[in-house]
C-alpha cells in the first residue's frame, strides 16, 4: 500500500512499526505518531512551520552543554516535566507536606557529603543566613535514620554555582544524612528567585509567548532511603514573587515553605522547617542533567 491522502499515511506508519519487539516502545511510539499526525492535519501545519519546529529541536540540542540542559528546560517550559512528576507521584501518596516536583536542569550528582549543621554557603557567600531543618518520614510515618537529603539552590543573586564563576565549585550544594531520630539540619543563605536561562531557543520561545521567565525563590531536595522511592522536590519561599506565575509550573500549595524570621547574635536569621515523606518503592535516581 502507498499513501494517497494525508489521512492514508498514518495507518501505513503504524503498520511499519508493528513488529517492534519491545511492547512498551511499540505502544509509546504508536501513540506519539498518532497524536503527531492528528496535530499536523488538524492544524494544517505548513512547510515553513515544520522547518521552524525542526530548527527549534536542533537548537535545543546545540544549546545543551556542560552547564545547561536546554532540552530539559524546553520540557519544563511546556509543563511536561511537572506533568510527568505529578503523574508518577500522585497527590496524597507522599503525604501533604512533600511531593514530587520537577528536577530542573541544575542538579549535579555527588554533591559534597556534609555533616549535620554544616553550611553549604561556602567561601562566605553573602546573603541572609538560613537554617533549614526537618524530619524524613518513611512509608508508615516512621522517622528514617540515615536518609540522604541532597540539597541544591541558587545564590541570593539567583545563580547556581555552575552559572557563576565567582562561586566555588559545588557551592550551595550538599548531601546530609539524617540522625537516629530521622532529623536533618543545615545552614545556608536565603535563595533568590531567578530567571530560567533565556539566552537560547527557550528564551526566544518565552519572548514569542510574552511569558515572564522568573521562578520564585526555592530550594531543591532529593531525599532517598533504602526501600523507598527517591523524592525529588522543591520548597518555595512563601514571600516570593511569581509563586503564581512560575514559568515551569513547579509550585503547588504543599510545596510552599514557611520561612520565619529570627535573630542570631543581633543579625537576622531565616528559619525553614520542612519534613519529607517518602513512599515505599525501589530507589531509582535520575541521570544528572549536567555533569
Ligand atoms: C530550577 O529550578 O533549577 C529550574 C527548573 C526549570 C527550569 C530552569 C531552572
Ligand atoms: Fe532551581
Amino acid at each position: 500500500m502507498l499513501p494517497t491522502t494525508p489521512e492514508s499515511l498514518l495507518p501505513l506508519v503504524l503498520r511499519a512499526m508493528q513488529a517492534t519487539p519491545d511492547a512498551r516502545l511499540r505502544d509509546l511510539l504508536s501513540g506519539l505518531v498518532t497524536h503527531l499526525h492528528d496535530f499536523v492535519r488538524e492544524h494544517q501545519v505548513t512547510e515553513p512551520e515544520f522547518e521552524r519546529a525542526v530548527a527549534f529541536l536542533v537548537g535545543i540540542g546545540q544549546a545543551t552543554g556542560p552547564t545547561k540542559n536546554e532540552v530539559i528546560l524546553a520540557s519544563d517550559l511546556l509543563g511536561i516535566s511537572t506533568l510527568v512528576a505529578l503523574q508518577n507521584n500522585p497527590a496524597g501518596e507522599a503525604g501533604t507536606e512533600s511531593h514530587a516536583a520537577l528536577l530542573g536542569p541544575f542538579w549535579r550528582a555527588e554533591a559534597p557529603e556534609c555533616q549535620l549543621g554544616d553550611n553549604i554557603a561556602r567561601a562566605g557567600t553573602p546573603g541572609t543566613p538560613l537554617e533549614v531543618r526537618g524530619t524524613v518520614h518513611g512509608a508508615e510515618g516512621q522517622a528514617l535514620a540515615g536518609a540522604v537529603v541532597d540539597v541544591w539552590q541558587a545564590s541570593p543573586v539567583g545563580l547556581y554555582e555552575n552559572q557563576d564563576p565567582s562561586q566555588p565549585d559545588m557551592n550551595l550544594r550538599g548531601q546530609f544524612r539524617t540522625d537516629a531520630a530521622g532529623r536533618y539540619h543545615f545552614r545556608s543563605v536565603r535563595p533568590a528567585g531567578y530567571p530560567v536561562p533565556t539566552d537560547g531557543p527557550c528564551g526566544e520561545l518565552l519572548r514569542a509567548q510574552r511569558r515572564q521567565p522568573c521562578r520564585p525563590a526555592h530550594l531543591h531536595f532529593m531525599v532517598s532511603s533504602p526501600g523507598h522511592k527517591v523524592l525529588v522536590t522543591q520548597v518555595f519561599a512563601d514571600d516570593s514573587e511569581h509563586l503564581q506565575s512560575d514559568p515551569v509550573f513547579g509550585v503547588t500549595a504543599a510545596l510552599v515553605g514557611h520561612f520565619r524570621l529570627a535573630e542570631e547574635d543581633g543579625r537576622p536569621l531565616a528559619l525553614l522547617d520542612h519534613d519529607f515523606h517518602l513512599v515505599r518503592g525501589e530507589p531509582v535516581f535520575p541521570h544528572p542533567p549536567i555533569p
